[in-house]
């Protein structure tokens, strides 16, 4: 929702732009924090999700840790102020570069994904002297009942180790003098908004420590991932996620043992309801079966509908305010020269011109960080409430 002032900004702004509202971050931040407090849990944040450098500084304010997946994410989140001792990194394909990176960072915790990856970063932290603290990546057969592209804890997908294969595991532990197991990670896939799946996830977790444990590990971190997904459908009357009901999900059904520490990971669910992207309407083509609206943003700067089929709410914030306009059905279309770019079809909106200013809702995760330069495309700007 924008007030006529923010409006009024935007129309004298140079399109497109992110714009970011720093109180529904603060507010969504709040409510995460308090409720995982209360159970003691740890929330990383997954810098994936969102890096934008003010984005990151509120939410290091509120003394989350940092979940990466890159050498340059391990460097952006402690450059950013996350406690080095609250960065865990995961990757399925982490180079031998980054491993040395984030080893002479002397962050809290590896997440490694294959036997391999245990060998190589036991063989990088022997030649440094150094004992890197690992827990391991577990795909736990858990269907999170998401899009098909962002399930991750399937066996046919690519992410973690296999149960079969947790024998080797525990074999390359023992043998690795430079590792130090620190518990079990799990990571099922993303924008989960069934919480029945998280408790499938916390059963399987139960069923791992406890295989851990015969076979003579101890386990003092569970890992649980992220996933939490939010409304795309109705950003203004449910913006924040249910952290509520989403921790105490893990409180209810997670077999937590005197002196383990539950950690999360958690994106989207923290983010994705801070920004708009705000774009202008460049042309109106009426056809005799369709209408387009093509705006000055694109797939390069919001790829989720192109890549996911998501849903994002699109607003015409100029036409809004008016009510003698009528609703027409437009496509809404991208510049890019390619006939996927588009961000809905059939979209019910008041009659549209050129000039009027669009907003695309819920896109301050895997938004702004996915943008790219396809095109030779200027890079997308960022404008923020305060
Ligand atoms: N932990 C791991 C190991 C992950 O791979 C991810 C996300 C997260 C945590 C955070 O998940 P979240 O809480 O944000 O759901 N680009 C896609 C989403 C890709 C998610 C990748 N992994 C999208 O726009 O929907």
């Amino acid at each position: 929702m924008f007030n006529s002032d923010t409006i009024t900004k935007f129309q004298s702004t140079e399109t497109p732009f992110y714009y970011y509202d720093m109180e529904v971050l603060r507010q969504t931040l709040q409510a995460c924090h308090d409720a995982s407090a209360q159970y003691n849990f740890h929330v990383h944040y997954a810098l994936k999700a969102n890096f934008n450098p003010k984005v990151l500084d509120m939410i290091q304010s509120f003394g989350f840790g940092a979940d990466c997946v890159s050498g340059g994410e391990v460097k952006a989140a402690i450059e950013h102020g996350f406690g080095k001792e609250k960065v865990v990194f995961a990757g399925v394909g982490k180079s031998d570069k980054e491993i040395n990176l984030a080893l002479d960072a002397d962050i809290f915790c590896f997440n490694v994904e294959s036997v391999q990856e245990l060998h190589i970063i036991n063989e990088l932290a022997a030649a440094k002297n150094k004992v890197a603290k690992v827990a391991i990546r577990i795909n736990p057969n858990v269907d999170a009942h998401t899009h098909h592209f962002i399930t991750t804890g399937l066996d046919e997908n690519k992410f973690g180790v296999n149960t079969w294969q947790l024998t080797d595991v525990v074999e390359a532990l023992r043998a690795s003098k430079n590792l130090e197991f620190l518990g079990i990670h799990f990571h099922i896939g993303s924008q989960i908004t069934d919480m029945e799946v998280y408790k499938s996830l916390c059963i399987r977790i139960n069923e791992m420590q406890d295989w851990f444990e015969d076979h003579g590990f101890q386990i003092k971190v569970l890992n649980t991932g992220g996933g939490l997904g939010v409304d795309y459908y109705n950003p203004d009357t449910n913006t924040i996620s249910d952290f509520e009901s989403y921790f105490k999900v893990f409180k209810d059904f997670l077999n937590v043992k005197p002196g383990q520490e539950v950690h999360f990971e958690l994106g989207r669910a923290l983010v994705a309801q801070s920004a708009s992207l705000i774009s202008r309407v460049l042309y109106v083509k009426n056809g005799q079966k369709k209408n387009f609206l093509v705006l000055d943003a694109g797939m390069t700067e919001l790829i989720r509908p192109m890549l996911y089929q998501a849903y994002h709410v699109i607003e015409n914030l100029t036409q809004n305010s008016s009510p003698t306009t009528q609703d027409l059905k437009y496509d809404v279309v991208g510049p890019i020269c390619e006939s996927t770019d588009c961000f809905r079809k059939d979209v019910d909106l008041p009659e549209s011109f050129r000039g009027d200013i669009i907003a695309v809702r819920s896109a301050g995760a895997y938004g702004e960080v996915m943008a790219s330069g396809y095109n030779l495309r200027e890079r997308v700007q960022s404008v923020y409430s305060e």
